[in-house]
């Protein structure tokens, strides 16, 4: 996968397929501290403690017919090359929480890549689903909710 916009999507499918109805995705940007910050909060089923503990394995999937489940590993794997990290957080009923770090210095980051086209995907595909979108970088931040009109 080429872009970080494109991880994102896969992400928030994960969360739509477990459920959400309300998904918050933030990206912040840390200049100064060479981290960007990419968080994922769902409120769909969430995980018990065995699929949390598996779910970044690649040959884990709850997804009936197939073998493979690559969404998670590939994210953690995309952090993990910058020298940063992905960590989850999971309460059955309660929702899920995906945050990957990166190090925006390192050769292998990823370039960011249309995140406005993935909001845009995501919206116009699930009217139903709430979706809150914030970008904090040091000297803004942009803020949308597709269920406020302005
Ligand atoms: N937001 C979430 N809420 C609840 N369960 C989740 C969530 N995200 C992932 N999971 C669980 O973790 C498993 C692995 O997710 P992952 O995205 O890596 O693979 P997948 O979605 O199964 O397949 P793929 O992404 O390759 O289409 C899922 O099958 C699901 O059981
Ligand atoms: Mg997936």
């Amino acid at each position: 996968m080429e872009d970080l916009s494109l991880h994102i999507l896969d992400i928030a499918e994960n969360a739509m397929r477990a459920g959400g109805k309300r998904l918050v995705i933030e990206i912040i940007e840390n200049e100064g501290d060479d981290r960007l910050t990419i968080r994922i909060e769902d409120d769909g089923r969430g995980m018990d403690a065995q699929t949390l503990k598996e779910a970044t394995n690649p040959f884990f999937t709850t997804k009936g017919g197939k073998k493979v489940g690559l969404g998670l590993s590939l994210f953690a794997q995309a952090a993990r090359q910058t020298g940063g990290e992905l960590t989850i957080e999971s309460s059955e009923g309660v929702g899920t929480e995906v945050i990957a770090v990166f190090r925006p210095s390192h050769p292998d980051m990823k370039p960011i890549g249309d995140i406005a086209e993935t909001m845009a995907i995501l919206i116009a595909g699930n009217p139903a689903v709430r979706f809150v979108f914030d970008h904090k970088t040091a000297e803004s931040h942009y803020h949308f909710d597709s269920f406020e009109s302005d």
